[in-house]
């Protein structure tokens, strides 16, 4: 068991001016399995992968990498060890290609000049490994969001990241192209790369990740295997109590007609039995965590999904 841990921290703290932002963290992830990372806003998230990617230093605790103790001070460090990271607002040039973004800063040379023909033909090798859809010699400026984000994929790859983050990935991108994401995240999994998934939706955290790992102020609350994952039990972990059904207590009615009435909605999974009204000259708010089914609702009555 012990030899399938890629990356292990332990111990981790963290202060900012004082204020411990990272509590006594412990993080494991196994070679090639998605990983998601959950927890509300503020929970943490972001500051523990920039101290496991050498952005911030921890006051703290240990980083192991396949069993050996290492010291990440800067992103050399992290990329040394393996470590890549997707952020999401991407790296590219636009003016520039697919080969020369992914060698930008790391370009291979011969006798002083730039090799061309080994930097394109190492692309080349990789796309076809991963049987990714993009042409090495495209100008990245002509290509959409969900392109942009397989070169840096691409980039991280001609790096031999072990591990690749990824920080909201599907923010900016359609439906399709979230799709196309998963699959290539199960691509890169099942050769062997390991994925630290942050998401807030938890409809796709559900279906992609292996494992997950539930933050809360600072600390871990737990890690579930993917058997054990159910929305409820991980809202219940995010928001540290039980999310009780609310009746609807607002007795006085001070319009009569009421201009929409929604009964019974259901959709996929995420939306159960949703019944409310609206009545006319009322401002009507819909409250509940990232991921609880707001967005979908709203596209369910107008016609969106
Ligand atoms: N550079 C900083 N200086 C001071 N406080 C910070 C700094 N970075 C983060 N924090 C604080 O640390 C806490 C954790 O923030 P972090 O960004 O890690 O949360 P997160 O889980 O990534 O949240 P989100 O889901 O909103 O991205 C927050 O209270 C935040 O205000
Ligand atoms: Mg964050």
């Amino acid at each position: 068991m012990e030899n399938n841990i890629l990356l292990h921290a332990t111990g981790i703290n963290k202060q900012f001016s004082g204020v411990p932002v990272l509590k006594d963290v412990e993080l494991s992830i196994n070679k090639g399995e998605v990983h998601a990372l959950m927890g509300e806003n503020g929970a943490g998230k972001s500051t523990l992968i920039k101290i496991i990617t050498g952005v911030y230093t921890k006051d703290s605790g240990q980083i192991f990498i396949e069993g050996k103790p290492v010291e990440i001070n800067s992103r050399q460090d992290a990329r040394n060890c393996g470590i890549s990271v997707i952020y999401q607002e991407l790296s590219l040039i636009p003016a520039l290609t697919v080969v020369e973004n992914i060698f930008l800063g790391q370009e291979i040379k011969r006798r002083g000049f730039l090799d061309k023909k080994e930097m394109r033909r190492r692309v080349k090798e990789l796309i076809d490994k991963y049987e990714f859809d993009i042409n090495p010699d495209t100008v990245v400026q002509s290509l959409g969001m969900a392109k942009r984000q397989l070169i840096e994929i691409l980039k991280a790859l001609s790096m031999d990241a072990k591990l690749i983050i990824m920080d909201e990935p599907t923010s900016a991108l359609s439906a399709a192209e979230s799709e196309k994401l998963f699959e290539t995240i199960r691509g890169l999994r099942d050769k062997g790369t390991s994925i630290l998934y942050i998401s807030h939706r938890l409809e796709e955290v559900y279906k992609l990740s292996d494992r997950l790992t539930v933050m809360r102020d600072g600390e871990i609350v737990g890690v579930l295997t993917k058997e054990e994952i159910t929305p409820a039990k991980v809202m219940r972990m995010m928001i540290g109590r039980e999310v009780k059904q609310i009746k609807d207590t607002s007795k006085k009615k001070i319009f009569k007609d009421n201009v929409l009435e929604v009964k019974n909605l259901a959709f996929k999974n995420i939306l159960k039995d949703v019944s409310f009204k609206a009545y006319g000259g009322e401002i009507l708010g819909i409250g509940g965590l990232v991921g609880s089914g707001r967005t979908e609702l709203i596209r369910c009555i107008y016609g969106a999904e």
